[in-house]
């Protein structure tokens, strides 16, 4: 019986904002969450880059991690702590390693789900290695590029299979553009996706543990108006179907922290991009939705944190496959396999847990939102990615954006 400090870690990179309200807001939320005969506080730290001894213990007890998808050494430290330390980690390390944009799409297409015909194809060029002659030369058939292209029909999307960010994602209108991208493409590894053209609506969806939060989107703005402020851009069944789609490859694939983009074409949600290690979670693109991400990653950091979430270090797709192959229609296969994610994230107990031990997060948000220690969180953010010019013209802007996320909180 006694104070028990729960300690996490935050693991980053060129993250500027949402730490710092992270923390400010951890601090000012002065929890004491009384816990199986203990009282629970929790201290927050940045995680630092050192030599390490493999067997020297960790002092986290749960790290976000925001670096390891390019930076190794804090992904290989991660990863001896969770073996040899039990430590719990979103995203799993292990999964972002072997799981890219392909994968996803190929559970996807087995779980049922609407993704666009997609092809791969082997890339134009080489790195040299030693055996790479033989083995093109004895197994590598020629093929005709343009079939492909008519098969999928135009226009149709090349992007690499592994990719993000859009490089080298290109939209291809017809045969002679498809064959210059290929040309151009180098030794990336490419997949050519039927192109979801026109489509209704496009809609990112953001899942944080068993949370999510649907955001309408348009790539076609500038970078701080592609998520878009409007709430009602879907009926109650197609939101329940993109978050089921949300929470089902998150649990799959052990990501707890993912967004999932999905187009509506008709009456069909066919996703596209379901594999993001580490989400956008900038103000300066997420802006009237942060304050939602910040308060989303606050609650189930915390909850794994006080109830020593044990980290799944193997994933386990059988039952997923085995719903879907006893589900004949997509709804309930959907809805099955959403059943199946809600357990792996303990929905029901996170929810309770939130309710008992979180209840003034709202309104302690809602005064940090307002203050000034959000505000310059905002400007440090735009003050590193905008011209000096135009720092107060967008600090100002999104931060009324983020003021009308309160407005519309308080109404309810
Ligand atoms: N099959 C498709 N149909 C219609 N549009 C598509 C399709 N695939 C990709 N796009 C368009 O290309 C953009 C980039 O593709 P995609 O999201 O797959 O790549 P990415 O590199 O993962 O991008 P990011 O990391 O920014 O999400 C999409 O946001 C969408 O606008
Ligand atoms: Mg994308």
């Amino acid at each position: 019986m006694g104070d028990v400090t729960r300690r996490i870690g935050l693991s980053l990179g060129a993250d500027i904002c949402w730490p710092a309200c992270y923390e400010q807001l951890l601090e000012r939320l002065q929890l004491a969450i009384p816990w199986q005969g203990d009282t629970l506080r929790f201290s927050v730290e940045r995680v630092t880059i050192e030599p390490f001894d493999l067997r020297q213990p960790c002092r986290y007890d749960l790290v976000v991690d925001r670096l390891t998808h390019w930076y190794h050494v804090s992904r290989e430290w991660i990863k001896k702590a969770v073996v040899l330390d039990g430590l719990y980690v979103f995203n799993n390390p292990w999964s972002i390693q072997a799981n890219e944009k392909h994968t996803t799409y190929a559970a996807m297409m087995r779980l049922g789900l609407k993704v666009p015909a997609t092809w791969m194809v082997p890339p134009k060029s080489y790195e040299k290695s030693a055996d790479l002659e033989p083995t093109l030369a004895r197994y590598a058939r020629l093929f005709d590029l343009g079939a492909i292209g008519e098969r999928l029909g135009y226009p149709l999307f090349m992007k690499p299979y592994d990719g993000g960010g859009w490089v080298g994602v290109t939209k291809i209108d017809n045969e002679a553009a498809l064959r210059a991208a290929y040309e151009a493409s180098g030794t990336k590894i490419m997949h050519l996706q039927q192109g979801v053209l026109p489509y209704d609506r496009f809609v990112r969806c953001i899942g944080l543990g068993p949370q999510t939060r649907l955001v309408n989107y348009d790539p076609a703005a500038p970078l701080h108006d592609r998520y878009r402020l409007d709430r009602d851009f879907v009926g109650d069944a197609q939101r329940r179907e993109l978050e089921a789609i949300t929470l089902v490859i998150n649990a799959f694939f052990g990501w707890d922290f993912n967004s999932c983009e999905a187009l509506l074409k008709g009456d069909d949600w066919h996703p596209i991009d379901f594999a993001n290690a580490c989400p956008d979670s900038q103000v300066t693109s997420l802006h009237y939705h942060f304050p939602w991400l910040v308060k989303a990653n606050l609650r189930w950091s915390l909850y794994c944190a006080a109830t020593r979430r044990p980290m799944r270090m193997n994933l386990d797709w059988g039952p997923y496959f085995e719903a879907a192959a006893r589900e004949p229609d997509y709804g309930a296969r959907l809805a099955a396999c959403a059943a199946l994610a809600r357990r792996h994230f303990d929905a029901e107990r996170f929810e309770e847990f939130c309710a008992r031990h979180l209840g003034h997060l709202d309104a302690v948000a809602d005064e940090f939102f307002a203050g000034p220690a959000a505000r310059a969180a905002v400007r440090a953010k735009v003050e590193a990615l905008y011209p000096a010019h135009e720092v107060e013209q967008f600090t100002e802007l999104f931060w009324q954006r983020i003021q009308a996320w309160r407005r519309a909180e308080s109404a309810g």
